[in-house]
């Protein structure tokens, strides 16, 4: 079996849908409230083992009602955790505004326990890193424990998968160290200062983020599908109406890792990718839309 070893936050999803986003000092009813297993990496490290690669997340939780519900989630989809659980602090949640009209939302993240994985939590994990066929990382836990990851990573010869989300300034020298990185157009705009629309701004940002030391960028687009640098679009997968696209992201990468642990390509792996996003927006929730492999393979 393949492994994927993911360093990573694990927040509990706190959806409310409404017509609008209250104005400060404001009060609206809403239409539905629902809660659920989120953050991007354990979101990733779901959709990697729904896949079937054998996976790994490295994290932080508290002692409470939401790290428990983090557990349960990783025990039923079979991700094995690596997690200092504090009893000083709590396990993280993510408010999120869903408008009913659109489905677009905003989100706020409290990381909780997750703000204290460190670069030493990181370094105690040393042996898993390198023992991993892909290793990913995001950036919602502090910046010195992704970079310090991907150095481990990268020292053993370990494939390295950076989603650069929710978009933050990098260290100089970090995209050195990434095989691949997963941006969005908001954060690829946020690295580059390219806005990206189609497939000429999308490559133009793609050289810049290969000549600030990346392997091989690739850029998700929604609807447009993903764009692999050097080769082009992977169109996106209409799998049904859109109910909720929080979440699509980390489908994505948790796909792609799973299918480039295999030694797949990297264009057979952005296509599982978006096969697993585009299965993901049909289905409410981030982590509980993660198809399985034979729902993928299904629409491949
Ligand atoms: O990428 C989606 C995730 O981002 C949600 O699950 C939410 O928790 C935020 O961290
Ligand atoms: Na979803």
């Amino acid at each position: 079996m393949s492994r994927v070893v993911i360093l990573g936050v694990f927040v509990a999803d706190t959806a409310y849908r409404a017509d609008r986003m209250p104005k400060m000092g404001e009060t609206i009813m809403g239409k539905s409230f629902a809660l659920g297993p989120g953050g991007k990496g354990s979101n990733q490290a779901v959709a990697s083992a729904r896949l079937g690669a054998e996976t790994h997340l490295i994290s932080r939780l508290g002692q409470d009602d939401f790290g428990r519900l983090a557990l349960e989630t990783w025990r039923a989809a079979g991700v094995t955790p690596h997690v200092i659980q504090m009893a000083d602090s709590y396990t993280g949640a993510a408010h999120i505004f869903i408008e009913e009209s659109t489905g677009d939302n905003a989100i706020i993240i409290a990381p909780g326990a997750a703000a204290f994985i460190s670069g030493q939590d990181v370094q105690a994990q040393a042996d898993l890193i390198q023992s991993a066929d892909v290793f990913v990382t995001q950036l919602e836990q502090p910046m010195d424990a992704a970079v310090r990851a991907l150095e481990i990573a990268r020292t053993a010869n370990v494939v390295t998968v950076l989603n650069p989300a929710p978009a933050a300034e990098l260290p100089p020298d970090m995209l050195a160290l990434c095989d691949y990185i997963t941006p969005n157009e908001t954060e690829c705009e946020a690295l580059t200062g390219i806005a990206v629309t189609d497939a000429r701004s999308a490559q133009k940002a793609c050289d810049t983020l290969s000549e600030m030391g990346v392997g091989r960028p690739i850029i998700t687009m929604g609807e447009q599908g993903a764009y692999l640098a050097g080769h082009g679009f992977v169109p996106a997968v209409h799998a049904g109406p859109v109910v909720e696209t929080t979440g699509a992201g980390d489908a994505f990468n948790g796909a792609f890792a799973a299918a480039l642990s295999e030694g797949k390509s990297a264009e057979v792996a952005v296509h599982y990718g978006c096969v697993t996003a585009g299965i993901s927006v049909t289905r409410p929730g981030t982590a509980p839309a993660m198809p399985t492999r034979a729902e993928v393979e299904a629409l491949l």
